[in-house]
């Protein structure tokens, strides 16, 4: 089939300067969501109908060659801008029309709206206590659908049918262009409603069978920041049931947010208040710590990462132990059972099995290699002003508190570091390397005292 996607208006509610389709939901445009359900029934094309916000809508998407755009430059209603998509499709096959804003449909319920046949419409309704604003759904006395009518044009006795349109149709394409041209705007509205292709095809003796979505949320759309709010809700709670499902420990379904792709093997516990953004991998018997970020990161077997730890773009192998307040920046890459404690940045740098930085320390640009023990308050003064510079750290290092490693520098295997030294040149193995220093002594000195 032929999807054809919606996303023409300006969403006025929204209150704000970006197209509504734009908005992130789950981390990624609400549009994106709606292209990657489309994508997933393999259609011959994907045509989004967009307007306003100029280009922004298919700037978006630019590296997305299997997207075709149409322009509707004035929104004349949800038939005329069906009617822009039309030069694009393959009208040998049926058109699915789906909305920008819906961000939340299921594939399998989307699976239902395939035609079996071009003698058929399929419209996708929803029953709901409060119908206001939606297109009731007008059926004769053997039941069948004989058409859609707006709330605006309905009258009093209509207004009572609590089973409406969702705006979600399927229709053959040899018959769309057709009643689309035969559609006008003399309604309420002035607006040329795609929902009249229902009264077209019945003229047509075409029968219109409805489908049904599994939950009603699926057909919710976004109109307002309140409103995709809620979705933002219910997508997470629905993330969070698929890892429940797969045996994750969630300490708290309702406090966890995913914006992406979150892989778990077993035993991984999460506690309140993580965000994981990107693509993320913990395996088996991971745990993550209250209040943690972690964005495009792998995180190997039985790694604890303790609370407020910040990890982007890093990988930690098995075992170790990262945090409580650890920040783990890109191309961080640490072996097995490294520990990296509280206020540690560690940026661009691999650390060797069992190497630990505890306290207080700043890892840039560097080679370390394994059992490292690095002190608190050390720091890899990589950066000249213009030049980022190479720290390395060989095997089995001692770097004592406070010490101050100027790259480019090597720190030879099996060496020692005393506490407050400042390292300029390249220390050879083994040994200790120290900055002479001597401490003084003023017997009877006096401290200042505050003037009056
Ligand atoms: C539409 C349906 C209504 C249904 C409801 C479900 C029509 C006439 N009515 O009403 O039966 O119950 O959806 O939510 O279709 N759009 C364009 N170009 C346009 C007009 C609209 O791209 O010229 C897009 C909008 O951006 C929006 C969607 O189509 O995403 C629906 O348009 P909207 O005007 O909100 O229709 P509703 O009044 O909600
Ligand atoms: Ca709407």
């Amino acid at each position: 089939m032929n999807v054809v996607i919606l996303a023409a208006g300006q969403g006025k509610r929204m209150r704000s300067a970006l197209p509504k389709v734009l908005h992130p939901l789950g981390g990624i445009p609400l549009l994106a969501h709606v292209i990657e359900q489309a994508r997933q029934l393999d259609p011959v094309r994907i045509v989004v109908v967009y307007g306003h916000g100029g280009e922004q809508v298919p700037d978006a998407f630019k590296d997305q060659p299997d997207l075709l755009f149409a322009r509707q430059s004035q929104q004349l209603g949800t038939g005329h801008a069906v009617q822009q998509a039309l030069p694009h499709l393959d009208r040998a096959h049926p058109v699915l029309v789906l909305y920008g804003d819906v961000p939340l449909t299921r594939a399998s319920t989307l699976e239902r709206m395939r035609l079996v046949d071009d003698n058929q419409v399929k419209l996708l309704t929803v029953k709901i206590d409060d119908p206001t604003g939606y297109g009731r759904i007008l059926r004769n006395s053997k039941d069948a659908v004989i058409g859609v009518v707006e709330e605006k044009d309905a009258n009093d006795k209509q207004r009572q049918i609590r089973e409406v349109n969702t705006g979600i149709l399927c229709v053959p394409g040899m018959k769309l262009g057709q009643w689309l041209a035969d559609i006008d705007n003399d309604n309420a509205q002035g607006e040329y409603y795609l929902p009249d292709v229902i009264r077209l095809a019945v003229a047509d003796k075409v029968p219109v069978i409805t489908e049904q979505p599994d939950e009603i949320w699926e057909t919710l759309g976004v109109n307002s920041k309140s409103q995709l709010a809620q979705l933002e809700r219910i997508h997470q709670f629905e993330i969070a049931r698929s890892l429940l499902e797969a045996g994750v420990t969630l300490l708290d379904p309702s406090r966890l947010d995913v914006r992406g792709e979150l892989g778990c093997g077993v035993d991984v516990t999460i506690d309140v208040g993580c965000v994981f953004e990107g693509t993320v991998k913990l395996a088996d018997g991971v745990s993550v710590g209250p209040h943690c970020v972690i964005r495009n990161a792998t995180i190997g077997a039985g790694t604890r990462v303790e609370a407020f730890s910040h990890i982007d773009g890093a990988r930690v192998g098995a075992r170790a132990r990262i945090g409580p307040y650890a920040r783990l920046r890109p191309d961080a890459a640490l072996a097995d059972e490294v520990h990296i404690g509280n206020f540690v940045e560690v940026k661009a740098s691999t650390l060797g099995a069992r190497s630990k930085a505890n306290h207080l320390a700043y890892v840039g640009d560097s080679v370390v290699g394994r059992d490292v023990n690095i002190g608190a308050g050390t720091i890899t003064c990589n950066y000249d002003g213009a030049n980022k510079h190479r720290t390395v750290i060989e095997d089995d290092v001692h770097i004592g508190s406070d010490v101050q490693l100027v790259a480019p520098v090597k720190v030879g295997k099996g060496s020692t570091v005393g506490a407050g030294t400042t390292v300029w040149q390249d220390v050879p193995p083994g040994g200790l390397v120290v900055n002479p220093k001597q401490q003084q002594h003023r017997a009877g000195w006096q401290r200042p005292k505050k003037g009056k």
